[in-house]
């Protein structure tokens, strides 16, 4: 999609820890992306194939209008999935068919764009047939990796990524000349964030420089050894190294020494470790992409490691270097480098401690799953949508463990259908799709998670207007709900039935099914249920011109959903009655209505809303007679729809035929392009602020009515109350008798929660939730 210049596109992460040298590789790596259009990095684990690559990428960013893209791989297993994690970092949604190298290279097609693969190496075949085919299809497109391992390429530019500089004698040597040197300046540089006297002295230079050439230059071995450093000397550090050493051969730098060098500084590390320390690390290796405390005391703990006892593990762990933390958005997640992972994962198969290690590492996604699903109707969806979506690699690795593992196909089943709205709100259709139809091929038992997961896969198959494949799912959740007495599965399943077939043009058999579905959905007491099929109900009364029969339907959804806080489904109801009122020629409530769906989608990132909310003020506008901004309207739309690789939805194909052809006779066809262009331009922020007629405001401003005051926790409130009275965190500590720190994180989560970005919009936002007539009075009117 087409995004205004000057905006940064780069998904790169900041990095966490210094930077040292690499001044000359940096120059190497940049000289080849501008000669070849695939550099490969390679080297042994831990040798800095990793860092390299993004600072490279970071430095040649304005040669890349369109972006540079970091795609993660290394903990992907599954080759076939690397497409996917490609359009997922450019930012590509799928909604309609599982990403493919045809699919990317249309999307990518003469665009700049630098593509960063990190660790290849789990999925080298993947990688190379994906990169060649992009290659071929993409003039412009340019790919850096990082892999252990050469993709074997045609025209692959492999370069041996160097162990950090050295001296290549041993010797005494002045402190100065010893800082010359790379590693040793990344040794003085951890051992002083450990000790914060820690320098290089003419006493240890020489023991310093000794200990960098034992451990081969290696970055991450000379990070694991100066963790050491509150305990041990440098020399004392050297000299216990030494015994290791003593069987590997030394001098010769090859990736084969350089990789038994790395092992045997992490025997060391390992073996230096209390009992406690060393059993949690091998079990924090069942965490695919990082995890949070929480969840490292539910999966790590047992009869041999006490829960209590985690946070202080962890503690030790991080300050040996063996578990590293990262400060996202006011929480701090942990993980383990590739290579320390894959060490606590050996040993943690060789205890025959995997299998169980990963149960409980099921259990708890599987309870997260849960628990989120408990939320999808209420003030905390996004929330909950946002939490799954940070744990999606955790949730992955929960279901191939039911997928591979006998007698977990049930549970399997359980978990995928109870992340069915999450599947579709953060854009992970194609693969919800897919484990529901591998886990049910397992042919877990006929119970309530068979039928419940039989019309989630229908459901998302007709979200990718899959009827043909919809149907026979929904059919059989049907016939199992029916033999069981399973009412809420029979609602489900009923109602979406219907919607397959407003799919097909079937009114008449859509409005029967969806009233006998929220007929059920109210036996089965499911409020937000019953507010989807009122909904579903509304669109086709609406499709088949029954204005006031929808209307009630939709005013009746809209109760529900907001009782509930579903603002899902309220905010499809609103673009529902916004076309209603358009086809009553009501174009001033119409657009009332469009708008404030619209802010909704903005909100909650629904990409698929927002491009329908677009055209229907596309629809609206020409009913206007403005038709130069309708055409600019629906140019937006449709430049969301080609990133969704997908279009507009059926029920409402007509009216938007009618639109474009009414438009573009009225302006003539250049005067059409011209204006549709100035749409397809846009990026989404700017198209909804020019919907909108507003300024441009980011997605988590888009809307303080979606700021409820429910969704802060008492204390948090109390907190809120004191920084709108002005009181400074400091204050505020004393005032409710908490440490500074508390205080600080409390509004570091109330800022997170509510979308804001200074204490000020705290306060207003307090005054406003006291006042809440005037909130909304100010936020409805455009
Ligand atoms: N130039 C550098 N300056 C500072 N730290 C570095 C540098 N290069 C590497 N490191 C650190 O060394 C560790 C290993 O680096 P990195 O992850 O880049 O290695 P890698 O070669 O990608 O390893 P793997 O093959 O396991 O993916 C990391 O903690 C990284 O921050
Ligand atoms: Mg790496």
């Amino acid at each position: 999609m087409s995004r205004p210049a000057g905006q940064r596109l780069f998904n790169v992460p900041t990095e966490l820890s210094s930077f040292v040298g690499r001044r000359a590789e940096l120059a190497e790596v940049m000289g080849f992306l501008g000669k070849a259009r695939l550099v490969t990095l390679t080297g042994p684990g831990g040798v800095g194939k990793t860092r390299l690559a993004l600072r490279a990428a970071a430095r040649v960013q304005r040669a890349f209008p369109d972006g540079v893209w970091l795609v993660e791989l290394a903990r992907l297993s599954d080759p076939a999935a690397v497409a996917d994690e490609v359009s997922r970092a450019l930012g590509l949604r799928d909604q309609s068919v599982r990403s493919s190298a045809p699919v990317l290279s249309r999307f990518i097609a003469a665009k700049r764009i630098l593509l960063v693969l990190d660790n290849c190496e789990h999925v080298l075949g993947a990688c190379a047939d994906l990169v060649t085919a992009l290659l071929r299809a993409c003039p412009r497109l340019r790919v850096l990796t990082t892999s252990r391992q050469p993709l074997g390429l045609d025209g692959e530019q492999n370069w041996r990524v160097p162990s950090l500089s050295l001296p290549a004698a041993p010797g005494p040597i002045e402190p100065g000349a010893a800082l010359r040197w790379e590693a040793v300046r990344l040794f003085a540089d951890r051992a002083g964030s450990r000790l914060q006297d820690f320098a290089i002295t003419p006493g240890n230079a020489q023991a310093v420089v000794q200990l960098c050439q034992r451990l081969d230059g290696i970055p991450l071995a000379i990070e694991l050894a100066a963790a050491r450093t509150p305990a041990l000397t440098a020399e004392q550090i050297e000299a216990r190294l030494d015994d290791r050493f003593a069987l590997l051969t030394t001098g010769n730098r090859s990736g084969e020494t350089r990789h038994q060098t790395l092992r045997a500084v992490l025997d060391w590390t390992h073996g230096l470790l209390t009992a406690d320390e060393r059993l949690l690390w091998h079990r924090l290796s069942v965490f695919p992409a990082g995890f949070q405390l929480d969840a490292a005391e539910a999966v790590c703990s047992d009869r041999r490691l006490p829960k209590q006892a985690i946070l202080g593990l962890i503690a030790s762990l991080v300050e040996q270097s063996v578990v590293s933390p990262e400060h996202r958005q006011a929480q701090v997640r942990y993980r383990l480098l590739e290579t320390i992972q894959e060490y606590g994962k050996q040993k943690l198969t060789a205890a025959g401690d995997e299998p169980a290690a990963r149960r409980r590492h099921r259990d708890w996604y599987a309870s997260m799953a849960a628990a989120a699903e408990s939320e999808y109707a209420h003030p905390g969806q996004l929330q909950a949508f946002d939490h799954l979506n940070a744990e999606h690699a955790n949730l992955r690795a929960a279901l191939q463990f039911c997928l591979s593992s006998h007698g977990e196909a049930e549970a399997g089943v359980t978990m995928a259908a109870q992340l069915w709205l999450y599947w579709e709100g953060r854009f992970h259709v194609s693969e919800g799709r897919e484990w529901l139809t591998a886990l049910l091929a397992v042919r877990p038992p006929a119970g309530p998670a068979r039928a419940k997961a039989l019309w989630a896969a229908g459901y998302l198959a007709l979200l990718q207007s899959d009827v043909a494949a919809a149907t026979p799912l929904l059919e059989e959740s049907r016939r199992l709900a029916r033999q069981m007495g399973d009412s809420a599965a029979l609602a489900y399943a009923t109602q979406f039935l219907g919607f397959a077939a407003l799919y097909q043009g079937d009114m008449a058999r859509s409005a029967t099914l969806a009233e006998e579905g929220l007929r059920l959905h109210r036996i089965a007491g499911n409020g937000p249920g019953a507010a989807g099929a009122l909904l579903h109900l509304g669109i086709t009364r609406s499709c088949q011109g029954d204005l006031d029969a929808a209307g009630r339907l939709y005013e009746e959804s809209l109760t529900i959903s907001e009782d509930e806080g579903d603002r899902w489904i309220r905010s499809n109801t609103l673009f529902g009655l916004g076309i209603v009122g358009w086809l009553r020629a009501d174009n001033a409530g119409a657009l009332r209505r469009e708008k404030e769906s619209l802010r909704l989608k903005h909100n909650m990132d629904d990409r698929t809303g927002i491009a329908l909310c677009l055209e229907a003020l596309g629809w609206i506008t020409a009913a206007d007679d403005h038709p130069e901004r309708a055409a600019t309207l629906l140019g937006a739309a449709q430049s969301i729809w080609d990133a969704l690789l997908t279009e507009t939805y059926e029920p409402w194909k007509g009216y938007h035929n009618a639109c474009v052809a009414r438009v573009r006779s009225g302006l003539g066809p250049d005067a059409f392009d011209t204006a549709f262009r100035k749409g397809t331009a846009m990026s989404i922020t700017q198209a909804v602020s020019y919907a909108l007629e507003e300024p441009e405001s980011p997605r988590s401003h888009q809307l303080a009515a979606l700021r409820q005051p429910e969704s802060l926790t008492e204390r948090e409130h109390e907190v809120a109350a004191l920084v709108a009275q002005g009181l400074s965190n400091k204050e505020i500590a004393v005032r409710l008798v908490v440490s500074p720190r508390t205080a600080e994180s409390h509004v570091r989560h109330i800022l997170n929660k509510l979308g804001f970005d200074s204490r000020i919009q705290i306060a207003t936002w307090m005054e406003a939730s006291a006042h809440p007539e005037d909130r909304t009075r100010r936020e409805v009117s455009p």
